[in-house]
């Protein structure tokens, strides 16, 4: 049993580090269902099983320490959800699962898995008793918006957390969310290819109502390691983050690189396409002598250049 059990934990792909953050914060606190959404080949969803294959091992093992990893029993029977809208997708993940955590392998993980082909917007997460975790990655903002209305629309009476990871329009999301008085459990900023993302791990309860979550900010908070009285310094034990609120804690002198790199990118892109909508709005004024047609995105840039990344000091 433990053979085959260490031989479907070692199957999985390797992922890559954007996911890799998202399968780190969505252990970070205990769930009863975890929906790995628009799931596609489910590798999210196959790492939080192996995480709980792994725990199995490490329970079962008397030579290994009992903490071998201290998010990975954590989740250990939280049942894993694969969503995906393409029924062939879905098939072909359903095959895999079958093979890879069937019944023969371990009892406990063969019954911690469910196939959904269907729409985001339609979780039936009301026929499942225990906290919810909702993981939607790899879409855009704008379409993770229109699911998360729905879900929250139709159920109301859940505190459910999310965790989401847009490719693009996290200003438009993190504005949707404030609207919503959701509240902020963590946020994470990553670098994988040349690309920037931003995880929110967030709760449908308002900050007041947690008492231990804090506000969105629209722009992001904590993604840019800022606080005005923030200073970075390197010193002989490396870089340290320290501020007059917390004690100085390590990062990493690329995670501060990152963070600047980003918020350059994210000007840029809001600078040329407010040019771009001035431009247009001038020809428009030429032609129909109408007024203000596009929208304006100086509110945005504004929110962005009021950022303040920590100093470095040598
Ligand atoms: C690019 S993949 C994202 C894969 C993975 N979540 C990630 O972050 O790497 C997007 C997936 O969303 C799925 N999708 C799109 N609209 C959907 C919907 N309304 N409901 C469920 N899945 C949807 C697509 O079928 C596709 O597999």
């Amino acid at each position: 049993m433990k053979s085959s059990l260490k031989k479907s934990a070692k199957h999985s792909l390797k992922l890559g580090k954007r996911l890799q953050q998202i399968e780190k914060m969505a252990t970070s606190e205990e769930y009863g269902h975890i929906w790995d959404c628009c799931c596609d080949h489910g590798l999210l969803g196959c790492a939080l099983l192996n995480r709980q294959v792994e725990a199995t091992i490490s329970d079962t093992s008397s030579d290994m320490p009992v903490n071998i990893v201290s998010n990975t029993a954590r989740n250990k029977d939280s049942d894993i959800h694969f969503v995906d809208i393409v029924p062939e997708l879905m098939a072909e993940l359903e095959n895999k699962l079958q093979r890879f955590y069937s019944s023969s392998l371990n009892t406990v993980i063969a019954k911690n898995w469910q196939t959904h082909c269907l729409d985001v917007a339609k979780l039936p997460l009301d026929q499942y008793d225990g906290k919810h975790l909702v993981i939607i990655a790899g879409i855009g903002g704008d379409l993770m918006i229109k699911f998360i209305e729905a879900i929250n629309q139709q159920h109301k009476s859940l505190a459910i957390d999310f965790l989401l990871c847009p490719v693009h329009h996290q200003f438009s999301l993190r504005s949707k969310l404030i609207e919503l008085d959701f509240s902020l459990i963590d946020e994470v900023l990553v670098e994988e290819n040349q690309r920037f993302y931003e995880v929110l791990l967030v709760s449908s309860s308002s900050a007041a109502e947690s008492r231990v979550n804090s506000k969105i900010n629209p722009v992001g908070d904590k993604i840019w390691l800022s606080d005005p009285r923030t200073q970075l310094t390197i010193d002989s034990s490396g870089l340290s983050i320290k501020n007059s609120k917390e004690h100085s804690r390590k990062v990493s002198l690329s995670q501060a690189e990152i963070a600047d790199k980003y918020l350059n990118k994210t000007l840029n892109h809001y600078q040329r396409m407010q040019k771009g909508l001035q431009q247009s709005n001038k020809q428009d004024n030429q032609q129909t002598k109408t007024n203000n047609v596009n929208v304006d995105v100086q509110h945005i840039i504004d929110a962005y250049r009021a950022v303040i990344l920590p100093v470095l000091v040598n």
